[in-house]
């Protein structure tokens, strides 16, 4: 049962002011896109501030505490200006979408009745409905359902609403059937859904066309997909990425987050054979110590991930790798984090993410009765961030002299730079001219910071002209 609405050419319609506002993870990021797109055959165009906007939308994020209370002042703010507005005689739609509006729509809607629209990450294809509703009703619409159609199957195909860039996301697959005992995910995003094969290169090939030249593959657990493949047979992710690594003009792909417990031998493989797949791999431990992981329910002990490691390195030697930690999980003993600084140490990372343990409201371990206190996990953090960010550092530091192929992205900061990404994922600035912007060029690393790189071309651009 589909929900939409035929919608006519904009032609005739007034142009109308959208700002989307995203906090979270790059999936809400691919979303936030995805409702520009939804809603431009609407008339509404990107607009830069939310002040004066005819429409504008909160896409949330969950993950970690504080996220609600922070949602409810940013929509104070929104208020203030949706009543500025009204007393202008213009009207501003107020939407709240993402993962706290799917969690806590009806507070959402009890606390803040200004707000117009409430919708779950799995409704937006049906956006142009509630605008219809919201503006007829007088009062608020809420969808935080998970339809039984896909939304995928109702984003429009056209030239999207907003620019495309160098480097793209693409989510492939969503929702999580692990339910690790922290995390809201599963709640929040449902069962785990792939795409099919078909529709994921097609939109692949639209990006392309329109100067792509990166594409980071998306899904909360993204090395699960499993997806029809164009063969009619079930694909795995590595098939699908050697589908993609054979589009021309396809520089890099990457795919992100990966669980360990799914990353199947071909994947691995494909990490050897798939020339376009970036020599990078965010991987996600959480702890090193096998007590917390079971209790965290992960599915894997520090072991199967250190020999994981060394499978992918045997693949790709020189392939970087990044992770997730969460300290003060409840229970958690000095031993225990002393394991997670031990992995740290056998696996040298290029970069992390670390968290203290939030408590979420409706998971398992938000209840445990041993939770960790705050000044605990707060001195923890600072332990692993330290251990973490000499490893960043160091290896940043090592590239010093290397030449590595860089993806221009865009202009850089200061006239006469230009910007990238190393195939490590490290920001690279160098000076070089923006026709570059799209290209992946040879360039010496001169410099190394805590979190980027400088270079030149190599060769120099005089002769690089010449070429
Ligand atoms: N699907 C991914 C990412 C989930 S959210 C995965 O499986 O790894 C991103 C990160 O947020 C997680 O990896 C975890 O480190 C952190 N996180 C999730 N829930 C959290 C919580 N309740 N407290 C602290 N950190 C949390
Ligand atoms: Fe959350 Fe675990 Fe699913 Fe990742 S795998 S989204 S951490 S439940
Ligand atoms: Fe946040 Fe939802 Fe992403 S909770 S991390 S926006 S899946």
């Amino acid at each position: 049962m589909s929900t939409l609405n035929p919608v006519s050419a904009p032609a005739a319609r007034p142009r109308l002011g959208l700002h989307v506002i995203t906090w979270g993870c790059q999936m809400n990021a691919y979303d936030s896109a995805r409702m520009a797109d939804v809603l431009a055959p609407l008339g509404y165009a990107p607009a830069a501030a939310a002040d004066g906007a005819d429409m504008v939308i909160l896409n949330t994020c969950h993950i970690r505490e504080h996220a609600t209370e922070k949602v409810f002042s940013e929509l104070g703010r929104l208020r203030s200006l949706k009543e500025a507005r009204a007393r202008a005689g213009g009207r501003m739609v107020l939407a709240v979408a993402g993962c706290v509006a799917q969690a806590e729509g009806e507070e959402i809607l009890r606390r803040a009745p200004y707000v117009d629209i409430v919708l779950g990450p799995q409704t937006y294809h049906r956006l142009p409905e509630m605008v219809a509703r919201a503006a007829r009703a007088g009062g608020a619409v809420i969808d935080t359902e998970f339809p039984p159609e896909s939304k995928f199957d109702h984003l429009p195909e056209a030239a999207s609403a907003s620019p495309a860039g160098v480097s793209a996301f693409l989510s492939v697959q969503e929702g999580c059937d692990k339910f690790c005992s922290f995390c809201v995910v599963p709640y929040t995003r449902g069962a785990e859904v792939s795409r099919p094969a078909a529709s994921i290169l097609a939109e692949a090939r639209r990006l392309v066309a329109r100067g792509v030249r990166e594409i980071v593959l998306l899904g909360q657990n993204v090395n699960a997909w499993h997806g029809e493949g164009v063969d009619g047979g079930v694909w795995g992710l590595a098939r699908l990425i050697a589908a993609l690594g054979e589009i021309p003009a396809l520089t890099r792909i990457r795919y992100t987050t990966s669980h360990p417990s799914d990353m199947t031998d071909d994947l691995i493989a494909a990490h050897a054979r798939v020339p376009a797949l970036a020599p990078f791999l965010h991987l996600p431990v959480q702890s090193g110590s096998d007590r917390i992981l079971a209790a965290m329910n992960r599915r894997h002990r520090a072991a199967d991930y250190l020999r994981l490691i060394e499978r992918l390195r045997a693949a790709r030697g020189d392939l970087a790798l990044s992770s997730d930690f969460i300290v003060g999980y409840p229970g958690e003993s000095a031993a225990d984090f002393a394991a997670t600084l031990a992995l740290i140490r056998a696996t040298d990372f290029a970069q992390a993410f670390s968290f203290k343990y939030s408590p979420r409201p409706g998971t398992p371990a938000a209840t445990a009765p041993n939770q960790v206190p705050e000044a605990e996990k707060a001195a923890r953090l600072a332990t692993l961030q330290e251990a973490l960010g000499t490893q960043q550092r160091d290896f940043n530091a090592a590239t010093i002299g290397r030449i590595l192929p860089v993806l221009i992205t865009g202009r850089g900061r200061h006239e006469g730079q230009i910007g990238g990404r190393s195939p490590y994922f490290q920001p690279v600035h160098l000076n070089g001219p923006a026709a570059l912007i799209g290209r992946e060029v040879d360039v010496v690393i001169t410099a190394a910071g805590a979190n980027s790189l400088a270079g030149r071309l190599h060769p120099a651009p005089e002769e690089f002209a010449r070429a």
